[in-house]
This record gives structure tokens, C-alpha cells and sequence, in this order.
């Protein structure tokens, strides 16, 4: 009987031709565009893709619109979106024998440092650069450090790396902590392996990301500057000592890992309830992410003056006001 249903659910389900629209140069964009694109093909539909990166060896079922070309007049800001038309190699592929070895062996820790693709750890000073190693020296833990150049003079437990292989190093026991810049996908990958933050944002939303995972307890903000060194070295002092940080990623992660529905299976089943009822809304979305909110978020509170969601910040602190009087 169970296969019959089976058969019948394959039968009846049509392949839709779907059209994926990811034009930012950005290479975290592109990341999140690949993942949904793999998910409508594999769940058998034809999706047309529109991207400024390469797509190697594309499946059948897939038309890739490159609009790499467009990279430069897109934005306008010409030598931000060079920078961040760079292409990480491989980007789910596993550990490297070196990098395996580096993590199995880190028995007291490794703490796990990247700004993400956008900023270039080597735009930084050389100055900052050798306060920062001879920061990390200090530490007994191993310090992986994903950096785009070459470093000479390495402390003993410093590893500098030019590309790292993100979810597989968050994935591995040893990696205790990360130092990130906050980007959403670096924001969300922390959770999905538990592990507690640093956050140093830089840009955009990375200043909102890393206030929220500050609020949910498990991580701590650290803001560049000349004197980072010293600061970081206080914050990861903290971290080592008080495991509440830790605590709270793990428990966020069980939450967020424990949903009804794998996200993948979410996403096609929403994409056809929008084609078979020609668009209706979805009946109420579940909002799990309410669960890791603390409770001061849900407070009333003040919206910064310059933040530039506090059109959103304050539409949400009129409806807490009104729910409070109700
Ligand atoms: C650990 O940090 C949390 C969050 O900042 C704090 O509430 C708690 O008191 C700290 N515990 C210790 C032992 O310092």
C-alpha cells in the first residue's frame, strides 16, 4: 500500500519549469543560488539560473544564464564587486590530509579565524597582521587562520591557510571556536554546527547578524580596529574560560535542527504550492526562528538612529507595544 502511494505521488507530480534569479555578484549569493538550484533539479523540475559565476558541468535540467558580464555596470561599485567575483574552489569539499591532521591534533582546541570572501585578510596592515600572530601565540590552543597570502615567521600553533574548507572545519570536534566576520551564511553555518562566535562585522548585515547571535548568548563582538589584537585576546580569554558561549550554540543548533521538515524538502514544497494554487499565499509559515530569539528581542525596545532596517526595527516595536496594551 505504502509503495502504491508512493508511485502514485511520483505519477502525479509534474516538473515545473522554474526560474532562479541570484544577479549579485557576491559570492555568498551565489552559494545560497546553487543550493536552491540543486534542490528544484533534484526534486525533478527544469530551472532556468541566472548568475554571475560558472557553473561546471551543468545537469540536463539546467539553463544557466550568465550574467558575469554584467558584473561591473551592475552595482556600480566597480572595485568592490572585483573583489568579491572571486570563486572559492570546491566549496563543500572534505578535509585536506593537512588540514585533517591540523584538526585531529589540536587535543587542546583550534580556534578557526576568517573574514569571509569579501574582506581580504591581507588589505590589513602588516602591523595588525604581526600583533595578531603574536597575539595568537599566546594561546596553547592551535589558531587556523584563513588568510590569502603566505606568512612567514609562524608562532608554533598558528596555521595559515589561503582557503578553507568552512563547513567541514566547523563540522570537526576540535574547532572550538570561530572567529567570522558575521556574513549570513558564515551566521548560519555557526549554528548548524554549534559552535560559539566571535563576530567582527564589516559590512551590510554583518552588523546585524552578529548583534543577534550576541543577544541569543553565544557569541561576543569584537569591532576592527587597530587595536583588535588586544581586544580579541580578552574575548577569546572569556570564551576559553566561560563555557556558557558554548553551551547556548550547541542548544541553538538542536533547535534549529529540529524542525519537522529538512529546509531542502521546505523549499520545493512551498516553490509548488506557488505554481498549483497559481500564487496564494501560504497557509501560516511555521517561524522557528522565533525560538532562538532571547527574550529582550521581544521586548519593546529603542531602534538605533542610524541603522538601516530601522524602518523595520520600529514597525516591530510599534506591534510589541500594541500586543504589551492589549
Ligand atoms: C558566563 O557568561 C554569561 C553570559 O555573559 C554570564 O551570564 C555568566 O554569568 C558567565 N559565567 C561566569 C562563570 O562568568
Amino acid at each position: 500500500m505504502f509503495l502504491w502511494w508512493v508511485l502514485a505521488i511520483i505519477c502525479a507530480c509534474d516538473a515545473y519549469k522554474i526560474l532562479v534569479v541570484f544577479p549579485m555578484p557576491s559570492r555568498s549569493h551565489g552559494i545560497l543560488g546553487d543550493g536552491v538550484v540543486r534542490v528544484l533539479i533534484n526534486a525533478g523540475h527544469d530551472v532556468t539560473y541566472i548568475t554571475p559565476f560558472p557553473v561546471e558541468n551543468p545537469h540536463p535540467k539546467l539553463r544557466v544564464i550568465d550574467v558575469s558580464s554584467n558584473i561591473d555596470s551592475f552595482l556600480g561599485w566597480l572595485s568592490f564587486a572585483k573583489k568579491v567575483a572571486w570563486v572559492a574552489p570546491g566549496w563543500n569539499s572534505i578535509l585536506g590530509l593537512d588540514l585533517k591532521q591540523i584538526l585531529d591534533s589540536a587535543k587542546t582546541g583550534l580556534i578557526y579565524f576568517s573574514l569571509g570572501s569579501n574582506l581580504k585578510s591581507k588589505d590589513m596592515p602588516d602591523d595588525l597582521k604581526r600583533s595578531m600572530l603574536n597575539m595568537f601565540s599566546g594561546f596553547q590552543q592551535t589558531v587556523l587562520w584563513k588568510f590569502e597570502e603566505k606568512l612567514s615567521d609562524l608562532p608554533r600553533n598558528v596555521h595559515v591557510v589561503q582557503w578553507a574548507p568552512q563547513t567541514s572545519v566547523l563540522a570537526h570536534p576540535n574547532c572550538i571556536i570561530f572567529i567570522t566576520h558575521g556574513g549570513g551564511l558564515s551566521s548560519t553555518e555557526a549554528i548548524h554546527f554549534g559552535k560559539p562566535t566571535i563576530g567582527i562585522p564589516v559590512f551590510g548585515d554583518q552588523f546585524m547578524n552578529v548583534d543577534k547571535a550576541v543577544m541569543s548568548g553565544h557569541s561576543l563582538r569584537v569591532d576592527l580596529s587597530l587595536d583588535m589584537p588586544e581586544k580579541l585576546k580578552m574575548t577569546i580569554e572569556e570564551m576559553l574560560r566561560n563555557q556558557s558561549y558554548a553551551a547556548k550554540a550547541k542548544e541553538l543548533s538542536f533547535i534549529y535542527h529540529h524542525r519537522p521538515v529538512p529546509p531542502a524538502a521546505e523549499l520545493v514544497h512551498w516553490v509548488e504550492h506557488v505554481v498549483r494554487t497559481g500564487g496564494a499565499p501560504p497557509p501560516a509559515l511555521p517561524r522557528p526562528q522565533r525560538a532562538i530569539l532571547p527574550e529582550s528581542l521581544s521586548r519593546p525596545r529603542r531602534c538605533p538612529r542610524r541603522n538601516y532596517l530601522r524602518g523595520l526595527c520600529n514597525a516591530q516595536v510599534l506591534l510589541q507595544k500594541m500586543s504589551v496594551s492589549k
